[in-house]
């Protein structure tokens, strides 16, 4: 139990005790979400507001608190005062730095994980790439704060399954698979992989504009994949491979992975039996030859399912995909990690499979992204002005290891130190607002390694590891909690405890941003502890006791990291 709900359950019995004829008295759930750190340290490290016990005792705040502090009984735990109508909590900072302490080394690298989840799946829907498309920065979120929400479900004892659900359908690959039967050559492809697919599709469009008979011809292939012919699936598959060898770069770089390719071809036998369903539930209306799911009800467009020539769309897809991915994995919830402007096609499918009778539907979550924008001019491009995500990677390595080179010049493994802290760098600014907001990337600020950057929390890191490197006396020596009971130390405890806590509302919000805050926060407080005091010298069982508070730190901030997709070097 931490400190806080020990606090409010102390509290709720308390008053329990002293008036125990009162009705509608708050439980201890109600105390701990109303128990709040107060602004200036001298208040307290908590305060507890009594206004709401007014009506049920029918007694004046001021004296409520009066009367709950001169009752207490819990000094071990914490000294109260009352101040006009509030309670202000002193945690008896010895036993809280032994209960934490206590229950940090206990988890050991796994503090802040749970078994919540267990039974429970989660599907999760991410990066989703499209085939002969280049990976450019837009790319970024939906892989990052999906392979983080990922990693944070798994911690929590969810099995999770991780899905790209690949944009591999449409009519543009008859056209690229006509551009290359014309004009291709099949080691420009095998050299340059989705740029030489790129320049055919330029090409096709191009020649097109002289020859409109070209479109026709375009068709006809798509046509030819649609009915399965040998050579047109023959081509289409070595392009998809193509593009998913590109993709695999870039994936290898950021460490992430996924259980599943199923993309939307995956669905093309699959869709059948769901418009039937849709016919038999009688949803199917046909509107200018069109067929669609009437949701003006739910003040939304139709949701188009059948096109007028009979050909199925990206929302039928994603139907089928929802139900088959229900079928397969029984999820409890379905994350689809995609930018916002895609708010309404998931509003629309989310409420087309609840009119289907589907109570799942309701595990259904689109998981929204703002932008990410670049200050253009700092990084080349090599096709016009999308800024490419091997080549900001890339940079980013390049550029940690200029500055590793003039920090560290004596450190061993300077290059892949360089790989770590660069792909951290660009990964930390990507989760580091809340993932709505637009995200405007600066070199600057993303390498600084003394502001609010991966490099400084990794930098952190090191620190703690080195630290524990000179401290192997210690080994073995019983730490005295008392050592931990100064301002700074106490500061530290108190980020650290509630980790966990962030670990869970960061699930319970999708959001990944929580964790790298709670990271930053923790680093600076370290930081602050590790100048105000000489962690190694004095007492042994003192600085034993220092020693644990780093090794822990070091711990959280390699978990922290780790759940938002960021390596921990151990020297820098
Ligand atoms: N490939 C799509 C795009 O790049 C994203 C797919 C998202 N997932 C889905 N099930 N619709 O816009």
């Amino acid at each position: 139990m931490d400190t806080m709900t020990q606090i409010a359950a102390l509290t709720a019995e308390t008053i329990q005790n002293l008036w125990p004829e009162a009705e509608g008295l708050p439980t201890a759930e109600d105390l701990r979400s109303l128990l709040a750190v107060p602004p200036d340290p001298a208040l307290g490290d908590y305060a507890f507001p009594c206004f709401r016990l007014a009506k049920p005792l029918r007694m004046a705040p001021p004296k409520i608190a009066e009367a709950v502090c001169a009752a207490w009984a819990h000094a071990d735990v914490a000294s109260v005062q009352p101040v006009n109508g509030y309670m202000n909590f002193f945690l008896n900072r010895e036993n809280f730095a032994a209960q934490t302490m206590a229950a940090l080394q206990a988890a050991g690298d796994r503090f802040g994980s749970s078994d919540i989840g267990k039974g429970k799946t989660v599907c999760l829907d991410y990066s989703s790439i499209n085939i002969a498309k280049r990976f450019h920065i837009g790319h970024l979120s939906t892989t990052m704060i999906g392979h983080s929400l990922k990693r944070i479900y798994d911690f929590l004892g969810y099995t999770t399954v991780g899905i790209n659900h690949l944009g591999d359908w449409g009519t543009q690959f008859g056209k690229m698979i006509c551009a290359y039967k014309k004009w291709g050559v099949k080691e420009e492809v095998e050299r340059d992989g989705v740029d030489a697919m790129t320049r055919l599709y330029v090409r096709f469009h191009e020649e097109a504009e002289k020859d409109p008979s070209l479109e026709d011809e375009g068709r006809a292939w798509f046509k030819k994949i649609e009915d399965g012919d040998p050579e047109a699936m023959e081509i289409f598959t070595w392009f998809k491979d193509v593009t998913l060898k590109d993709a695999a770069k870039v994936y290898d770089k950021l460490g992430v992975s996924f259980d599943s390719y199923a993309g939307e071809s995956f669905y093309n036998d699959k869709m059948e039996p769901v418009i039937q369903e849709l016919r038999d539930k009688n949803l199917l209306v046909q509107s200018q030859g069109a067929w669609v799911v009437d949701l003006e009800e739910d003040n939304m467009p139709p949701c188009l399912i059948l096109k007028s020539d009979g050909a199925t769309i990206y929302a039928t897809r994603d139907l089928a995909a929802a139900v088959y991915r229900q079928n397969t994995y029984h999820f409890d919830k379905c994350l689809y990690v995609v930018a916002y402007q895609q708010d309404l096609h998931f509003r629309q499918v989310f409420r087309v499979l609840e009119k289907m009778g589907y109570p799942w539907a309701k595990g259904c979550v689109h998981v929204s992204f703002g932008m990410v924008s670049f200050d253009g001019a700092a990084l080349k491009t090599r096709t016009g002005n999308v800024v490419l995500l091997e080549d900001l990677l890339d940079q980013a390595v390049a550029k940690a290891r200029e500055i590793i080179e003039e920090k560290s010049p004596n450190l061993e493994n300077k290059d892949e130190v360089a790989r770590q802290v660069g792909i951290g760098a660009v990964v930390y600014t990507d989760l580091s607002n809340n993932r709505i907001k637009d995200i405007d990337f600066r070199w600057e600020r993303a390498l600084n390694f003394d502001g609010e950057s991966g490099p400084y929390v990794q930098y952190t890191h090191a620190r703690c590891c080195s630290l524990l490197r000179k401290a192997e006396s210690l080994a073995g020596v019983t730490p005295d909690w008392s050592a931990l009971t100064d301002d700074e130390a106490q500061a530290l405890l108190r980020l650290l405890s509630r980790f966990p806590d962030v670990v869970l509302d960061a699930a319970d919000k999708y959001e990944p941003s929580m964790i790298t805050r709670a990271v930053t926060d923790i680093a600076q407080a370290f930081n602050k502890y590790y100048y105000e005091h000489r962690i190694l010298d004095g007492e042994p069982a003192q600085a034993a006791a220092r020693v644990a508070l780093a090794d822990a730190t070091r711990r959280v901030i390699k978990t922290g990291l780790y759940l938002i997709g960021i390596e921990a070097p151990e020297r820098m």
